[in-house]
């Protein structure tokens, strides 16, 4: 029995959460469907020696200074744009995520929304609905090829890989990417070439993002950058949805400046039933569910406890985002 006492904040899979009861853990879980307000979780975190959390939670400057007694916090999910690193590192709290996981997941929703749009399949689905398939129409709701295109990727790291995969393997599809660094397996397995970011606007016929949200990345992708695009052009977002503009994302698909767009995420989440993005033919939209498979689910969750059984047994988290971080 170690004793150590850890807060979930939300309903996980039961893997991570039945690990850390096994390893002698005192875990309190946030047992309601919806994320703990503000107040509550650091009301309940300050009897806490971890934190297990998600992106939904707020761990922010002010949350980390109420709690800076924490000892280490671990992220369910890859992306960590919800706590605010730079200060956590600072007060000595050590922060693990779940990289890896759920690459393949995530990339078969881009992979997927990208056909989807292509072929008008969501819009096409609510015609059905509302009594409108009469007969087959030669002419009616023509989608586009994807063969043969260039897919754009930006942020080639383990899920643009992926997607970058999906799109060869499936279409031979030329793969250009931009990012911070080269990725030189990409450009050896699949033929992938490195060029600028304008080069990038004006050559993908699809855009598929797969960055992290940053200070640099996030309303990157605006009016400005859409006036770039190709008109014909389908931009998928399965990363973040402030990477995105999304009021300029509408009016580029409204004036014809893009084509189309697949999107996991939006700006903001959850993304409002009277959205105009939803009654748009050559729009698709999900509920952030890029790694939403029971398998991949219950891996991250399991990883979300291996950082810490690994942080109080051997004083190492598997997977640090951090490390930097003096604990
Ligand atoms: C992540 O891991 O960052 C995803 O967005 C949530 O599964």
């Amino acid at each position: 029995m170690n004793g150590k006492r850890v807060l979930v904040t939300r309903i996980f899979p039961q893997s991570g959460i039945d690990k850390l009861v096994e390893e002698g853990f005192i875990v309190t879980q946030w047992d309601k469907e919806r994320p703990m307000t503000q107040p509550e979780m650091v009301e309940m975190a300050k009897s806490h020696d971890a934190l297990f959390c998600t992106l939904t939670d707020k761990i922010d400057f002010e949350f980390l200074h109420e709690c800076s007694h924490l000892e280490m916090i671990s992220q369910f999910g890859v992306g960590y744009d919800n706590i605010a690193i730079a200060e956590a590192t600072r007060l000595g709290i050590p922060v693990g995520n779940t990289p890896d996981v759920l690459s393949e997941a995530t990339a078969d929703i881009a992979f997927g929304l990208m056909i989807a749009t292509s072929r008008k399949m969501f819009w096409l689905h609510k015609t059905i609905e509302r009594g409108e398939w009469s007969y087959f129409s030669p002419n009616a709701h023509l989608g586009m090829d994807i063969k043969g295109k260039t897919i754009g990727i930006f942020g080639l790291g383990r899920i643009g890989f992926e997607m970058a995969k999906r799109c060869k393997g499936a279409y031979g599809m030329e793969i250009i990417y931009h990012n911070r660094t080269r990725n030189l397996v990409a450009e050896n397995e699949l033929g992938a070439r490195l060029v600028c970011f304008d080069e990038l606007l004006a050559q993908s016929d699809v855009l598929s993002l797969h960055c992290a949200l940053t200070p640099e990345t996030k309303g990157l992708f605006d009016k400005k950058v859409f006036e770039k695009m190709k008109p014909t052009a389908i931009f998928i977002n399965t990363a973040r949805g402030a990477v995105h503009h999304e009021p300029d994302l509408i009016e580029a698909l409204e004036t014809g400046q893009l084509w189309g767009a697949g999107l996991d995420v939006t700006n903001p989440e959850p993304m409002m039933p009277d959205n105009p993005l939803l009654k748009m033919e050559n729009v698709c939209v999900l509920p952030h569910v890029g790694s939403g498979t029971a398998e991949v689910r219950s891996k991250m969750s399991l990883m979300t406890a291996e950082n810490i059984i690994g942080f109080y047994r051997d004083g190492k988290i598997p997977h640090l985002v951090n490390p930097e971080v003096r604990y």
